[in-house]
């Protein structure tokens, strides 16, 4: 049951939620729903990789599920646990009168099983967009895991069986690429790279994002940063640090962007001295 029916749908209904997509981030998209296959998105900061999967949830209606990935995630908290707690109330209770095989039967159990974020994804029989994000940050042995999950969209839970999903979920995984992911998992997933967008795009995103923002503003305000990304700096200014100068600036009810107001608001963009000072010389503003 494909979500989308063409790659325009994919624009216009992420379009729709206010995510303006280019041809190519459409595209992958649609492919990743046609044929039911992980999307792996990589790119720089702020570039839209986590915003795209909320975006496709909120286009299909999906629920979104969300598994944010931090150097020494485990099994228990990415997968599922057993409720240690509620197990051990089980057993004193049931002390005297049950047969131990009954009670370990019991104990493991569904109602002892505490879901968490890949396989509750699995076990949705709703429509779900499951994002598994900055997933560089996770370990190597947590790639292990996500291949089985990922290869057969099933869960093998030793006390239980195994879990099959019922119906697949749109899985998207961003990564910054602060270290190269293996090539098994790699090799399940669609891959995108995402970079900035053109001017041109990035002017649309404003003014998606920042309706108050007057045109010729955004337009300035893109081509500054357009600048800045074009100089060495230590951190480019990303989409999300466009649209908050532009936030700033329409708060300042500035309709116009001059050298003076770039000095006084470039902490909006860049957040390094050292790029702040590289800029003011660049931008020939001292
Ligand atoms: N194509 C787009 N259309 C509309 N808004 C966008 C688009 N791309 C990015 N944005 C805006 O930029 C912000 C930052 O995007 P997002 O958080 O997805 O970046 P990211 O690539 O996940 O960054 P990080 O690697 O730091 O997590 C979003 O909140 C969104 O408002
Ligand atoms: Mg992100």
């Amino acid at each position: 049951m494909a979500a989308f029916s063409t790659v325009d749908d994919v624009r216009e209904r992420l379009a729709a939620t206010g995510y303006l997509a280019g041809e190519s981030i459409a595209t992958t998209a649609f492919l990743a729903d046609r044929l039911e296959k992980p999307l792996l998105v990589e790119g720089p900061a702020g570039v839209g990789k986590t915003e795209l999967a909320k975006a496709v949830a909120v286009a299909t209606g999906a629920e979104l599920v969300r598994l944010q990935c931090y150097e020494g995630l485990d099994e228990a908290r990415a997968l599922y646990e057993w409720n240690y707690k509620k197990q051990l109330l089980r057993i004193q209770a049931s002390r005297d009168d049950s047969a131990w095989d009954q009670v370990h039967d019991d104990v493991f159990g569904e109602d002892f099983l505490l879901d968490r974020p890949l396989l509750a994804a699995i076990r949705r029989a709703e429509p779900t967009v499951l994002l598994i994000d900055e997933v560089d940050k996770a370990d190597l042995e947590m790639e292990g895991l996500l291949l089985e999950v990922l290869s057969d969209f099933q869960v093998s839970i030793p006390e239980l069986g195994t879990i099959t999903a019922v119906r697949r979920p749109f899985v998207v995984l961003t990564s910054n690429a602060s270290r190269e992911l293996s090539e098994a998992l790699k090799r399940r997933c669609l891959y995108l790279h995402m970079d900035y967008p053109t001017p041109q795009r990035e002017r649309e995103i404003v003014l998606a994002r920042v309706p108050q923002a007057a045109e010729r503003l955004a337009e300035q305000v893109v081509r500054t940063v357009t600048a800045l990304r074009g100089l060495e700096l230590r951190k480019a200014p990303s989409i999300a640090e466009t649209i908050d100068w532009a936030r700033t600036l329409v708060a300042l009810d500035r309709d116009e962007l001059d050298s003076e107001t770039v000095r006084g608001t470039l902490g909006v963009v860049l957040k390094n001295v050292a790029d702040q000072e590289r800029a003011v010389e660049a931008l020939s503003l001292g």
